[in-house]
């Protein structure tokens, strides 16, 4: 090799080096960067995903979950990452946080820094479905983000076309909400509102798959078809019915596998609308981070499935409280118990 040559090749692997140093140190740092590559040789792991503290403390304080010793967590992006065993299964845990946009963003950190082969959402949900009671664990086959809307504007009607539904950026197949069917005096013709409707929309999403930037469409999303048939088996398994000596539920809670749930960006603690849901999409759970997790896990092309205990009744029920004040926790309880017999039957 000539001198000139040597020279080159030694000007390229500083350079390479030199880029590869720069690009390590900028948003993922070096020693964070070590730490989950470290991770990942151990993987693949199943991914925990629950909202809120409340939900994740029986997990975290359960005799099944065995924390890793060598590293019990790793903090990246305002994140926690918690590594450890449930059963034979290896897993990692993140909490989210409330709401869409944290469980969305929560979800797509866990499974672009860790080598995940699927994921288990779980959590407390507001019921929409009166032949379940606060405290049974539901496992819904589909999940759909329902606050998505085109809020259409006042004097048209339903044949009239939306803002942009020419251009394929709004539909209205899915469905819509008239505010004037919820008014009170509605035969009343001094009475009304100038809301008129909101249309129920497809989110965008763009699949790992597919070409980026090109679009696709998503309302209802399938959890994982093996995760949900192995869920069956959870039907029929024992729950805690009693918080304390003194206040039980009315029945043993069941684990009831049911057609749909859907999240949004809204606590509903309303009956109405709880109501409307349900008879517009048969929906059981109502929460806020479900739905979010479902469309990460779709364009990612995860497996992935939600257990959400009923912890209220969304705005129906007892009007002087919401009862997940008494029987959260217990509904936390035994949405973790469902997960963990979930993990064992898929190891
Ligand atoms: C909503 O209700 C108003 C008032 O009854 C009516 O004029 C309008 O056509 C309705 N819109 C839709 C989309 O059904
Ligand atoms: C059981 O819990 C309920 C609700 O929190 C409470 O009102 C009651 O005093 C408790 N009873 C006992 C025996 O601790």
């Amino acid at each position: 090799m000539g001198v000139m040559r040597q020279l080159a090749v030694l000007l390229t692997v500083v350079v390479v080096i030199t880029t590869f140093t720069t690009r390590s140190e900028g948003a993922l740092p070096t020693n964070i960067l070590e730490k989950v590559l470290m991770v990942n040789k151990k993987g693949p792991f199943l991914g925990l995903v629950v909202p809120n503290s409340f939900e994740m403390s029986p997990l975290l304080q359960s005799s099944k979950f065995v924390r890793s010793k060598r590293l019990p967590c790793l903090d990246f992006g305002g994140r926690r990452f918690r590594f450890g065993r449930v059963e034979k299964e290896k897993v990692i845990i993140v909490m989210t946080g409330l709401s869409m946009l944290n469980a969305g963003i929560s979800t797509q950190l866990l499974l672009t820094l860790f080598d995940v082969k699927g994921v288990v959402h779980f959590g407390v949900a507001g019921n929409a479905n009166p032949d379940l009671q606060i405290g049974d664990v539901t496992i819904p086959k589909y999940w759909a983000h329902t606050g998505l809307w085109n809020w259409q504007r006042f004097g048209d009607g339903p044949n009239a076309e939306l803002s942009f539904e020419s251009s394929g950026d709004y539909t209205r197949t899915i469905g819509h909400l008239n505010f004037s069917d919820f008014d009170i005096n509605k035969n009343d013709k001094n009475f009304g509102n100038s809301l008129n409707s909101v249309w129920y929309q497809p989110e965008e999403v763009f699949p790992v798959s597919g070409v980026p930037e090109v679009r696709e469409r998503a309302f209802w999303v399938s959890v994982d078809h093996h995760y949900f048939a192995l869920s069956e088996k959870l039907e029929g398994m024992k729950l805690t019915r009693c918080i304390n000596s003194t206040t039980c539920l009315k029945r043993i809670p069941v684990v009831k596998r049911v057609e749909g749930g859907c999240s949004a960006n809204v606590f509903v603690d309303n009956a109405e609308y709880s109501q409307f849901l349900r008879s517009k999409f048969n929906v059981t759970p109502i929460d806020m981070e479900s739905a979010a997790v479902a469309l990460i896990c779709l364009q990612q092309q995860v497996p992935f499935i939600a257990v959400r205990a009923l912890s209220d009744l969304a705005g129906g029920g007892s009007s002087k409280s919401n009862e997940a004040s008494v029987f959260g926790s217990l509904a936390a309880q035994n949405a973790v118990d469902a997960v963990t017999q979930f993990i064992s039957l898929l190891a």
